[in-house]
This record gives C-alpha cells, sequence and structure tokens, in this order.
C-alpha cells in the first residue's frame, strides 16, 4: 500500500496501519521538500497530491492512503479520478466517526488553515446529518509546536487552550482532531476538552477503513505472512529518519530520497 503526507505527520496513520495490517506491506512517502502543506493555496497542494499518488502507482501499491488532511481536503476527489486504485482520504473516516459519537449535535473542528478553508469536514458531517452544527477552528501554532524540540511544553497548552476555548464555549461534546499531527499530543487536548468530550483522530478511523476496504474487496494478503515497510522523502533522509521516529513510535531503518522531478514526471 502507499501512504503519503507532507512530512512526517501521516506516520501517525502509517502507525495505526501497520498495527492493524501486520500482514501488509507499506510504502510511506514524505513530500518534506514542499512541507508544510497547510497555508499554502489548495490548488498548489491539489497539484502535489496528483504528483504523489500518480507516482505510488506507478510504484505497484494495490491502495493508496492520502494520510494528510489538507491534502484530502485540496485533492481527495481527483485522486480518485486519476488512479486505478483505490484511494482512502483522513476526512471522511473521521467525518462518519464524529457523527456517529455526538448526541447534542455539535461538532469541532481543530485543523490546518488550508483544511478550515476547504469546507470539505462541513460537507461530509452535513451528508451524514444535516442537522449537526460544525464549528471549524484553523490553529496555525499547532504543527510547527508539535514538530519543535518541545511538543509537550507549555506554549503547546497554551495554544490548544486558545484554540479550544471558541469550542468549549459552543459546547461541543465531540472534536474532530482533524491533522495527521495532533494524535502526538493526545493528552493534552484530552486535558483541556476533559473527559465528557469525545476526540476524533484520523489514524484510528483511517487504519479501520483501510482494513474494512481491504477486507471486502479481498485485497488482503495472507494473515499469516509479516509485512514490510519503507520509506521515501523528498527532501534529507536524516532529518526524516530523526524526526520519523517520534510519529510512527516504531523503528525507521532505511529512507530514500526521491527528486520532485521523479513525482513531477509520473502526473
Ligand atoms: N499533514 C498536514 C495535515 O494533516 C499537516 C502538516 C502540514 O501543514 O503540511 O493537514
Amino acid at each position: 500500500m502507499g501512504v503519503f503526507d507532507s512530512g512526517v505527520g501521516g506516520l501517525t496513520v502509517l502507525h495505526e496501519c501497520l498495527v492493524t495490517m501486520p500482514h501488509e506491506d507499506f510504502v510511506y512517502l514524505g513530500d518534506h521538500a514542499r512541507l508544510p502543506y497547510g497555508p499554502r493555496p489548495l490548488d498548489e497542494v491539489r497539484q502535489f497530491a496528483r504528483e504523489i499518488g500518480a507516482y505510488l502507482q506507478s510504484q505497484g501499491v494495490k491502495l493508496v492512503v492520502n494520510a494528510c488532511n489538507t491534502a484530502t481536503s485540496a485533492a481527495l476527489p481527483q485522486l480518485q479520478e486519476d488512479l486505478d486504485v483505490p484511494v482512502v482520504g483522513v476526512i471522511t473516516p473521521e467525518a462518519h466517526a464524529a457523527v456517529q459519537a455526538t448526541r447534542n449535535r455539535r461538532i469541532g473542528l481543530l485543523a490546518t488553515e488550508g483544511t478550515v478553508a476547504a469546507g470539505r469536514y462541513a460537507e461530509l458531517v452535513h451528508a451524514l446529518d444535516a442537522g449537526v452544527r460544525l464549528l471549524p477552528v484553523a490553529c496555525p501554532r499547532l504543527v510547527p509546536l508539535i514538530e519543535s524540540a518541545d511538543p509537550f511544553g507549555a506554549e503547546t497548552t497554551e495554544a490548544v487552550r486558545e484554540y479550544a476555548a471558541a469550542l468549549k464555549d459552543a459546547e461541543v461534546d465531540t472534536v474532530i482532531l482533524g491533522c495527521t499531527h495532533y494524535p502526538l499530543i493526545r493528552p493534552i487536548f484530552q486535558r483541556v476538552f476533559g473527559r465528557d468530550v469525545t476526540l476524533v483522530f484520523s489514524a484510528e478511523e483511517t487504519a479501520r477503513e483501510v482494513a474494512e476496504t481491504l477486507a471486502r474487496k479481498g485485497y488482503e494478503n495472507d494473515a499469516r505472512r509479516e509485512g514490510s515497510y519503507r520509506f521515501l522523502t523528498t527532501g534529507d533522509p536524516d532529518a526524516f529518519r530523526e524526526m520519523g521516529a517520534r510519529f510512527l513510535q516504531l523503528p525507521i531503518a532505511e529512507v530514500e530520497h526521491v527528486e520532485l522531478a521523479a513525482l513531477g514526471a509520473a502526473a
């Protein structure tokens, strides 16, 4: 399977996929040369996603996971049209889980500027329940803080408190954490929102959706084998390895460099 993200954040999705489907093979591509996607115009992110999707398909994967909320917001329908293999994004599974979980039908969304601007979560939530109120909040400070040397520092807690304030005032009972980086600071979110608020993370919901897709299509590998996983980056392989282990929480051996020109040529 091919999994991609703007950088290391999608490794939280890969982590869940590896523990849910240990018998499958994975290739993960991080587009570090063009990170971050969050503040970029959506049509630029769409072009990046199309190049990466085509490249992964040319590597012979049987399914592509768009493990970046911003790239899923910008490009999921186009990717599904372009590619012959199925494409699973990170937004639909979360929207579905949030609509199922909410009791007062007030859902909050924390995500990048690009994801909030695209409005895909609102479309998907309302397609499932037109009576739900979705409150989106863009959180531009969180990705750099989570990637910093001190992700659990006071500054991160302050930023989460600030972004959560409007959602707490609106008394949402469910919050979608709509960005690949956010599972890394799960305890901070849980403490700020309290136990009564259900937090929905893309990594877990997406892994479940991928496993179900493979099972229903009959595309699964033999459950007795042990799968492999490997890594590609458009940036610096050493930097990927160092930062990546924190997000993957599993060993990272080889990381190969891929030229942006190779992605462009595949599209
Ligand atoms: N992967 C991005 C997302 O999930 C966050 C990092 C970025 O802005 O590129 O939205």
